[in-house]
């Protein structure tokens, strides 16, 4: 029997890594995950780095036939002070520069080199213009962070390692992400819109992410840029409605304003009160069939669970 090809993922014990390990594991990949805290008892392999430090443990670039690059600092867990902003930057572009740097010293040569980015990449900006692929980065905080990410994974690509970007909407999961906060106001009977809950959001199923992860993998002839979100784009206020819909909650229509959220989240809010339409038009020319198209099925699944 043929070898199973060696999947590592950086950040791999995060949201989407856990899920996505499991997936590859189910398929006959092998899986290790890069972690700044190697945890023993795992289930999955895991090998440590220490990215500030330059340090990587040299069997986990030896071995690996694919690398899955996730790392990054959470968007959502602290306030966004210039310190903060400097990590969010670092665990994505400077981690990417070492595994670069691991990678081409090693005589182990890699497949594919797949790295999360995010829609972000657009722009906090509430418009009507659908964006694809080819649209600029913004030069908002996020705009920049997402293109200096992309240029450091692309250092793959101009080194001829088939290099993969998913551009990433926000993720619906029943095991955390922002599913996880939205879904307790509404629960409580009063979910309401962020804003004027005219921003739209940009969305993709846990499990569709996972696949396009898979399919980066599997398919060849998948290069570039990719954005990854579900062919529905809701507006925040439509998303909220359909949200309280499924836990069968009323919808509290006076919107939490735009000055409460700055107060209470300073400069992040802008990622929860503006968003403009992505276009996942790319990917799905490239064969990827959507297992959640729309948001009422996505969220009747998920709410269903949790
Ligand atoms: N979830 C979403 O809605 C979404 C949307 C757009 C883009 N993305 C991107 O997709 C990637 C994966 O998302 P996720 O939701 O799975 O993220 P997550 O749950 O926050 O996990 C990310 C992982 O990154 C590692 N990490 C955290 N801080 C780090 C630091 N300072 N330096 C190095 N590594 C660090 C952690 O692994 P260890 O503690 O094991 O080192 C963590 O488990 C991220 O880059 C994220 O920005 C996610």
């Amino acid at each position: 029997m043929q070898n199973p090809n060696k999947v590592l993922i950086t950040g791999g014990t995060g949201l989407i890594g856990q899920e996505l390990s499991k997936k590859l594991l189910q398929k006959g990949y092998e899986v290790a995950v890069l972690s700044r805290n190697k945890k023993k008892d795992a289930d999955i392999k895991a090998y440590e780095w220490d990215p500030a430090n330059n340090k990587i443990e040299k069997e986990a670039i030896e071995t690996a036939d694919y690398i899955i690059h996730l790392a990054g600092a959470n968007l959502s867990d602290k306030r966004w002070t210039e310190k903060r902003k400097q990590v969010i930057v670092d665990s994505r572009v400077k981690t990417a520069e070492l595994l670069f740097n691991k990678v081409t010293e090693s005589k182990n040569s890699i497949k594919a080199f797949i790295s999360a980015s995010a829609i972000n990449y657009y722009g906090t900006v509430t418009s009507d213009r659908i964006y694809s692929e080819n649209d600029p980065p913004a030069n908002d905080f996020l705009g920049e962070t997402c293109r200096k990410w992309e240029q450091s994974a692309n250092r793959f690509s101009e080194a001829g390692i088939r290099t993969i970007i998913v551009r990433t909407g926000v993720v619906l999961s029943d095991k955390g992400g922002a599913l996880a906060k939205m879904k307790t106001p509404v629960k409580l009977g009063v979910g309401s819109p962020i804003g004027s809950g005219r921003q739209y959001m940009p969305w993709i199923h846990l499990e569709d992410i996972c696949n396009i992860y898979i399919k980066a993998i599997e398919d060849g002839n998948m290069h570039g840029a990719y954005n990854a979100v579900a062919p529905e784009n809701p507006s925040n206020k439509e998303f909220m409605i359909m949200l309280a819909r499924a836990y069968r909650r009323p919808f509290w229509a006076p919107a939490v304003p735009a000055p409460v959220m700055k107060l209470l989240f300073g400069e992040m809010s802008s990622v929860l009160l503006e968003g403009s339409r992505v276009s996942p038009e790319k990917i799905i020319t490239a064969g990827y069939e959507f297992r959640f198209p729309e948001l009422e099925n996505a969220l009747a699944d998920l709410t269903g669970k949790s």
